[in-house]
Order: structure tokens, then C-alpha cells, then sequence
């Protein structure tokens, strides 16, 4: 808890000047949609490919974006190298503010980055009015502002990263790039819970939320949009960090597929939902013989009563002899899977485990497993087809009631089954 000053006499003029409206002569009227100007055309790409699919595209003029990741993640060096990347596209100037980094930190990175732009300026401030002033006399082609949490508002009177100063921040940084039609792109620091920290409407405010995130004990980082009023949220973009900065990874199914046994009986794929996000989660099972006692279900990452039933289901539904044994599923990475989607994946993972017989390669699995041995549709089937097909998964033993009305990508076979011993069937064919 800290304590925050209310500022009776502030407020109206704070309010004044956070909803101040252009002009009012250039105060814009009502026009047809048919004869307004998209404007896709004028994006600018950051020269780095994955970033600029994240986007949607590249950069548009006055896009504000929110890149939020844990410390160290490498949310800096993106922005220095996107930035590096804009010169090196297009003759303007740009401009990197650090307000956590003194300019010679900043250098200090760039040489091991390679990048020497005599374009590429450094300003080393934390008052949002010098900011904005910099960038309304050195008109540059993109700015970053690097953390918005370092950056105060001198007329606030609460401390730097407090929810009012954040607030009040974003929208004078939001007014500053749609006036000066500059793409600006915000550091944010997350939480421990890993959610952006400040006030929820700074991710209303912001055009685009990008979350740079990465598997623990992994060299690679991942780029994800949570929200993005220029392109789709579905892209990706993977990157490893090595040590001449963050390399773009042009065929990340191939990573991710590295990083697993293939062959290992047990290990099942699964693409599972995140919040609002897909991510392909390995499901690992062991079945071995009790020794003596009774049979242990030990569970990591999954629910062990559901596990149980699980277990019951296989026995009765399906023919396997699982009483007998003990039985341990992980989910490997870290990851707690809460969702009712994951069934189909522990189920199958076990009876590889019991029968020693690996799933064959690029295949995952998804559903829900009800007590009668059926198989009942998930949440949102194309958004999780479309990640495995991205991630490089040929093929997919689904429940049929998930593939109604369901985009499946090209490039995946997607089998639709009706019950658990079907599924099984299927799968390891
Ligand atoms: P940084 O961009 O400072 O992270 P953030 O701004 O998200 O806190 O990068 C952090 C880590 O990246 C740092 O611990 C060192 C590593 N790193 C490399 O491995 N190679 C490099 O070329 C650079 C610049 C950093
Ligand atoms: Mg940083």
C-alpha cells in the first residue's frame, strides 16, 4: 500500500489539459467511411521481421505501443535494434528516451548491438513536458520511451510509476504521437503476477499491447500482441537472445519441436488458451507398476482428481489396465493447466506411457473427456489450429463438435472423434 496525495486544486486544470481536443479549427467533422484514407500504405517497417508481423505490419504513423515484459527479458535491446532497423529503412531522424539508463549505458549496449546510427539520438530525460518538447523540435520518424514507470509529470505530485502519474504520462504521450504522427513506443514493467503494472487504462489507451515473454531456462523470447487496433493478436514473433542481441528466429516450429523427446512415449503437445492467448504446452505422463501399497496419482501442474477420473475413464471406457499402477503427469515448463481442454491430452499421454508407444511426430491433441468416454468441443478450436499450425503440427485428433463452423488451416489435418477410445485409436495411427 502507499499512500497517494489527492490534489483538490490540480484537478480540473489536469483534466482540462489530459482531454484537450485539437484546435478548434481543425476540429474534424463527420465524413463517409467510403471516403476516408486507411492509410496501410504509409506503414514503416522496423526492419525486423518478426517484430513488424507482431504489429500487424510495421509501424503506423501515430501508433502508440505498450512492449511489457519481465526485467531482462530484452525489452531495451528490441527497441534499440527496431529503432537501428528505422534508419537504416528511411532517411529521418529517431530518437531513444531512457529515463532508467544513463546515455552511456545506452551506448554501451549499442556497440555490442552493432548499432552506430548518426540518426539515432539519445536523450536521457524523465519529465514528460521536455520530452515532448525534444520530439515536437527534432520531428523524429519514431520515438521510444523507455519506461513509461521512470517518467513523471512534474505538475503531479505523487512519485514516478504511482497510477495517476502513469495515467497522466500515457495520455500526454498519446497526444504527442497522434498530433505529431509519430509511432511511439512505450517500455512498461509488468508484476509479479505478470500483468502490466499501472493503472488498466493505460492498456486502453495505447493502440497496440505487446507482451515479450520467454520459456523459463530458454534462450528464446517470444513477442505476442494482447491488443492491437492495427493488426491481428494470432502473430508471433520469436526471437533468441545470443550475444550480439536478439536474433529473429525464422522457423520457430522447429525450436519448439527441438525442445521436446519426439519420440519419447508419454510426451504429448497440446495447445491450450492463456488468458486470451494460445500457447502449445507439452503434457508429459509416467505409468509404472505399484510396488507395493496403493497406487500412487501424483500430478504437477494438473488437477489430481481430474487426472483420477481420467484414469477411471481410460479403465472403463477405453480397456487399459491403469488400477494397477502408479501414475505421475507433468506438465512441463511450469505451466498449471486449468482448462477442461487438456483432458484429451492427459488421457492420450497416459495410454502412450502404458502401451510405451510414442505419438507420432506433429501431432497434438485437444477436448474435453466426459465421464461416458464422449468428447466434447473447447473454446476457441481455430485460435488453437492456427497456433499448432504456426508452430509447425500437421495434424490434430479433435472432437468433432469442435470442428463446426471451425477455420482449420490448410496446412493441418484436422480428425474430428466422437469418444475417448476412437481418440486414442486415431491418434497412433
Ligand atoms: P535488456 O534489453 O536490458 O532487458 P530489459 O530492458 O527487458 O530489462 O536486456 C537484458 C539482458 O539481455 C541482459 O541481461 C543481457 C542480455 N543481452 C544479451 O545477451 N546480448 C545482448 O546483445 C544484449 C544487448 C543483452
Ligand atoms: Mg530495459
Amino acid at each position: 500500500m502507499v499512500e497517494e496525495k489527492v490534489e483538490t486544486e490540480a484537478k480540473p486544470k489536469h483534466k482540462a489539459r489530459t482531454f484537450r481536443l485539437p484546435e478548434a479549427d481543425d476540429a474534424p467533422s463527420p465524413v463517409p467511411i467510403a471516403d476516408l484514407d486507411g492509410g496501410d500504405d504509409r506503414r514503416a517497417s522496423t526492419g525486423i521481421d518478426e517484430l513488424d508481423r507482431v504489429l500487424g505490419g510495421g509501424l503506423v504513423p501515430g501508433m502508440l505501443v505498450l512492449v511489457g515484459g519481465d526485467p531482462g527479458i530484452g525489452k531495451s535491446t528490441l527497441l534499440l535494434q527496431a529503432l537501428d532497423g528505422i534508419t537504416k529503412q528511411s532517411a529521418g531522424r529517431v530518437l531513444y528516451v531512457s529515463g532508467e539508463e544513463s546515455p552511456q549505458q545506452v551506448k554501451l549496449r549499442a556497440e555490442r548491438l552493432g548499432v552506430d546510427g548518426q540518426r539515432l539520438l539519445l536523450l536521457a530525460e524523465t519529465r514528460t513536458d521536455r520530452i515532448v518538447s525534444a520530439v515536437e523540435r527534432l520531428e523524429p520518424a519514431a520515438v521510444v520511451v523507455d519506461s513509461i514507470q521512470s517518467i513523471y509529470d512534474p505538475e503531479i505530485e505523487s512519485a514516478p510509476g504511482s497510477v495517476s502519474q502513469i495515467r497522466e504520462v500515457a495520455a500526454r504521450l498519446m497526444y504527442m504521437a497522434k498530433a505529431r504522427a509519430v509511432p511511439t513506443l512505450l517500455v512498461g514493467h509488468v508484476t509479479k503476477e505478470g500483468g502490466l503494472a499501472g493503472p488498466k487504462v493505460l492498456e486502453h489507451l495505447v493502440d497496440t499491447v505487446l507482451y515479450f515473454e520467454s520459456a523459463t531456462g530458454h534462450p528464446y523470447r517470444i513477442l505476442r500482441a494482447h491488443k492491437n487496433r492495427f493488426g491481428s493478436t494470432n502473430e508471433i514473433g520469436v526471437f533468441e537472445m545470443e550475444a550480439r542481441g536478439l536474433m529473429p528466429v525464422a522457423n520457430p516450429s522447429e525450436l519448439f519441436l527441438a525442445e521436446r523427446p519426439e519420440d519419447a512415449p508419454g510426451s504429448v503437445v497440446l495447445p491450450a488458451i492463456e488468458g486470451t492467448r494460445p500457447v502449445l504446452v507439452e503434457v508429459q505422463a509416467l505409468v509404472s507398476p505399484t510396488t507395493f501399497g496403493t497406487p500412487r496419482r501424483t500430478c504437477l501442474g494438473f488437477d489430481s482428481a481430474r487426472a483420477a477420473l481420467l484414469v477411471a475413464v481410460l479403465e472403463r471406457r477405453a480397456g487399459l489396465q491403469l488400477l494397477g499402477c502408479d501414475v505421475f503427469v507433468n506438465v512441463a515448463g511450469g505451466m498449471t493447466l486449468r482448462e477442461p481442454a487438456a483432458d484429451l491430452a492427459v488421457a492420450v499421454a497416459l495410454a502412450s506411457s502404458l502401451t510405451n508407444k510414442p505419438l507420432p511426430p506433429r501431432t497434438l491433441v485437444f477436448g474435453e473427456v466426459g465421464l461416458a468416454g464422449e468428447l466434447r468441443g473447447v473454446t476457441q478450436p481455430d485460435v488453437r489450429l492456427a497456433e499448432a499450425s504456426k508452430l509447425g503440427f500437421r495434424r490434430a485428433v479433435v472432437p468433432t463438435a469442435a470442428l463446426k463452423k471451425t477455420d482449420v488451416p490448410a496446412d493441418v489435418e484436422a480428425v474430428g472423434v466422437g469418444a475417448l477410445d476412437e481418440a486414442l485409436e486415431i491418434s497412433f495411427s
